[in-house]
């Protein structure tokens, strides 16, 4: 690690989590919590000069390319700078053309080219490639609900990962293959794993706290002239591959190959390539179709089909519980009191709330596959497939 990534680092892990608490301490307190404009104006100018001091002989070095991670990593703490920035109204792109933060622009968008990647800071930055250190790992703030949803985060991303491994090794052994069942029971293990921790989550996570003091540093922001989505739990190649792999979603559906383009940039190159790889395959739903009427009667048939069909609905519940759950109690319910103005700046993605909720919705509904009149789910598939049991 060169001596100004290690500084970057260090002042990331340091002062700049320090600074970020304090600020939110102070809106927190404030009658006003979401009126953050004119509050604290000695430590954001701090957060700004500081980081840029940092960031200008990084934007001399370049890309020194120690390797992949040590990049990404600094593409994630620029990211975090930035993303502070946004969160203090030190920028927003709604009043903006182009990034006032010239230094941190061009840094970001030149390892993000060579990386592949959006030049702003996604979710891996502070899940997959959170390197702890001493125990602790990198966030905005020391905030305890900041760290629990962080590390929640982490393990339902990981539990899906889990899910998604068993499920790419179901279609290369085939429907028809005795250990089938076995992988289809571990995927359906680390589904149920993904609610606990969903449901330990939605339990111990203070609303207020997460919507005022968590949630607004995943907004949007402009890196250069154009402006990024913000950050979501949900930028990760597995939860897209068990939609394509199982069956529920299709790469050529017009809505969902939108979501699939949109959050490409977003994710790892590694996980670039595995959500191509998924999309070009045949799914296991359609693969167990193919069979009904020459081999419904097999006892492969009847296990594998049966274990699928949970796995399947153990999926749609972990969508239905992110909709119902948290969305519902995290964001919809806190932004109810929240005055219209305010509100526009409430979801990462950038889209008003409505229709973020509609997308989010639709999305629950495939792969729940749930009957809906305006779209197509599997609906009729799983239900032929389910009366082929007996
Ligand atoms: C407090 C907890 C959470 C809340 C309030 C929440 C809320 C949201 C919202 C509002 C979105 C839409 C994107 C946007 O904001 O623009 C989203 C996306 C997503 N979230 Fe969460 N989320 C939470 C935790 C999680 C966890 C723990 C996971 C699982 C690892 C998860 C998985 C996803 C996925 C997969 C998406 C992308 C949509 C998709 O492709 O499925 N979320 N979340």
């Amino acid at each position: 690690m060169s001596a100004f990534v290690k500084a970057f680092d260090d002042w990331i892990r340091g002062p700049f989590v320090a600074m970020n608490t304090e600020l939110e301490e102070l809106y927190f307190a404030q009658a006003d919590r979401a009126a953050v404009e004119k509050t604290g104006g000695e430590t954001k100018r701090k957060i700004l000069e500081e980081g840029r001091a940092l960031v200008i002989p990084l934007v001399e070095e370049g890309n020194t390319d120690e390797g992949f991670d040590r990049a990404y990593e600094l593409l994630g703490n620029l990211g975090l700078y930035m993303a502070s920035l946004r969160r203090h109204e030190l920028t927003n792109p709604a009043r903006e053309e182009r990034s006032p933060h010239t230094e941190a622009s061009a840094l970001g968008m030149h390892i993000a080219a060579s990386l592949g990647v959006a030049p702003r800071f996604a979710t891996s930055h502070l899940n997959m490639f959170n390197k702890a250190v001493d125990g602790v790992a990198k966030s905005f703030t020391s905030l305890a609900d900041e760290h629990l949803f962080l590390d929640y985060n982490t393990l339902g991303i990981f539990a899906f990962k889990r899910a998604a491994e068993s499920i790419r090794r179901a279609l290369s052994l085939g429907v028809s293959h005795k250990v089938t069942k076995s992988l289809l029971v571990n995927a359906a293990d680390a589904l149920r794993d993904v609610l606990k921790y969903n449901d330990d989550l939605y339990a111990k996570l203070d609303t207020e706290r997460f919507f005022f003091s968590v949630r607004p540093y995943y907004k949007p922001y402009r890196v250069g002239r154009h402006e990024y989505r913000g950050a979501n739990a949900g930028d990760f190649s597995e939860i897209n591959e068990l939609d394509l792999l199982l069956g529920l979603c299709r790469a050529n559906d017009p809505y969902y190959s939108q979501l699939l383009v949109d959050k490409m940039l977003f994710m790892t190159p590694q996980d670039q390539a595995n959500l191509r790889d998924a999309m070009r395959r045949r799914s296991l739903l359609d693969e167990f179709l193919s069979c009904v009427d020459a081999h419904s009667d097999r006892d492969w048939f009847q296990e594998n089909a049966r274990a699928f069909l949970e796995t399947c609905r153990l999926f749609g519940e972990t969508a239905a519980r992110h909709h119902h759950n948290l969305v519902a109690k995290f964001i919809v319910g806190p932004s109810q009191t929240l005055e219209e103005q305010r509100l526009e700046q409430v979801t990462a993605s950038g889209p008003p709330l409505p229709v973020l909720l509609r997308s989010l919705e639709k999305l629950k509904d495939l792969r729940c596959a749930a009957p809906r009149e305006d779209m197509q789910t599997r609906s009729k598939d799983m239900a032929r497939l389910a009366a082929a049991l007996h």
